[in-house]
């Protein structure tokens, strides 16, 4: 009997190629949605996991599945995998590490531009049919100083493109890398002075426990007023309560986040269940962050959408396959975990 691969939120198209390429070593089967309490089960019995960063892969649900010994991340990050619990239980985890370094460092700038030109606002007035012009107007990037938080695949592809719009580099980052900062032309500096420095803010760095609110009401503080946040790595680097203050006292200018805390929580079964749960705990704060969120004119949010380019997405696919069949034949690649 082949061993079971178990694929969830997968999308339909996907699932043929997935399908064709475990034929010949696995038997592979398919969900559409997220890893949950009501769909584990499917899984009860697989020796391989995919998922995608919706799916939190938690000790509960590892616990219910006895055989499993890998994990294929279809993502970069690899937060929602409780990797402890997949290390102590000897199941290892591996990512797609470099599928779209151009995908999401392209969407970082399209909502650096969208929130500083004022896009959105622009294009509801014509709807409207109420143009101020005085409303609309925006700020050029060139010339600004851009803030990189994070100089990986992704940060300096950003820094390659803020070059091409003539921006100053700025960048923080624990573990610097000064060859890739005297080819792209940017400039290390500590946090506390990019924040001082920057008119522009872009998140790229891992969520990790250590750095869970790496931007809050300190860091605000200390930030240039008008300043503009782009967050497409995610949610949990930026204290959703501390960026609504400093967006109303308008410290903050605007604010594009492709990223929440509880982005998880965004759809309505999950949002009338925590609204029946009647507590105020930390899952019902960032819905409620959210949805303040959402009604400022100068934040635009999208739902976890910068990797999603059709190249993006034929590279995970191939880099998935080629996880699951190298840990199929005991040449695990892209560990993690
Ligand atoms: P990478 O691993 O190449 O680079 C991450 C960089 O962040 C490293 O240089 C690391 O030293 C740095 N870093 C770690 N902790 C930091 C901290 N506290 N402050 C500043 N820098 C820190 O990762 P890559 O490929 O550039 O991706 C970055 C993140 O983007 C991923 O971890 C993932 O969470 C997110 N992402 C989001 C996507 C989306 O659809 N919105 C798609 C792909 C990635």
């Amino acid at each position: 009997m082949k061993p079971k691969a178990a694929f969830f939120d997968v999308h339909p198209l996907d699932q043929a190629v997935y399908q064709e390429a475990m034929a010949g070593d696995f038997e592979a089967i398919f969900c559409d949605a997220p890893l949950s309490a009501e769909n584990v089960s499917l899984a009860a019995d697989a020796v391989v996991l995919s998922v995608h960063v919706t799916s939190p892969v938690t000790a509960e649900f590892m616990a219910l599945m006895p055989h499993l010994r890998h994990i294929a991340c279809r993502t970069t990050g690899f937060d929602n995998v409780d990797a402890a619990y997949a290390k102590a239980h000897d199941i290892s985890v591996s990512n797609v590490p470099a599928y779209g370094q151009e995908t999401v460092a392209e969407y970082a700038i399209l909502l650096m531009l969208a929130v500083s030109r004022k896009l959105m606002p622009a294009a509801h007035s014509v709807q409207a049919r109420e143009i101020v012009p005085e409303k609309l107007t925006g700020h050029e990037l060139s010339g600004k100083t851009l803030g990189i938080i994070g100089t990986g695949r992704i940060g300096q592809h950003v820094a390659a493109i803020g070059a091409g719009f003539g921006m100053k580099l700025l960048a923080y980052d624990p573990m610097p890398q000064p060859e890739a900062a005297k080819r792209l032309g940017f400039t290390y500096t500590d946090l506390p002075e990019l924040l001082a420095e920057a008119d522009y803010l872009t998140l790229h760095a891992p969520a990790r426990p250590d750095n869970r609110h790496l931007l809050g009401s300190d860091e605000f503080a200390q930030m240039k007023p008008g300043v503009i946040i782009v967050n497409t790595a995610r949610g949990s680097l930026v204290d959703t309560v501390a960026l609504i203050d400093a967006l109303h006292s308008g410290k903050v200018a605007g604010a594009g986040l492709d990223v929440l805390e509880g982005e998880e929580l965004l759809d309505l079964p999950s949002e009338i269940h925590l609204l029946g749960t009647a507590k105020l705990g930390d899952e019902a704060r960032q819905v409620l962050g959210i949805e303040v969120l959402h009604t400022l004119p100068n934040v635009l949010i999208t739902a976890h959408n910068a990797y999603n380019s059709a190249e993006a997405l034929s590279r995970i696919r191939t880099a998935t396959i080629d996880n699951i069949m190298a840990w199929h034949k005991e040449k695990a690649q892209n560990l993690v975990g």
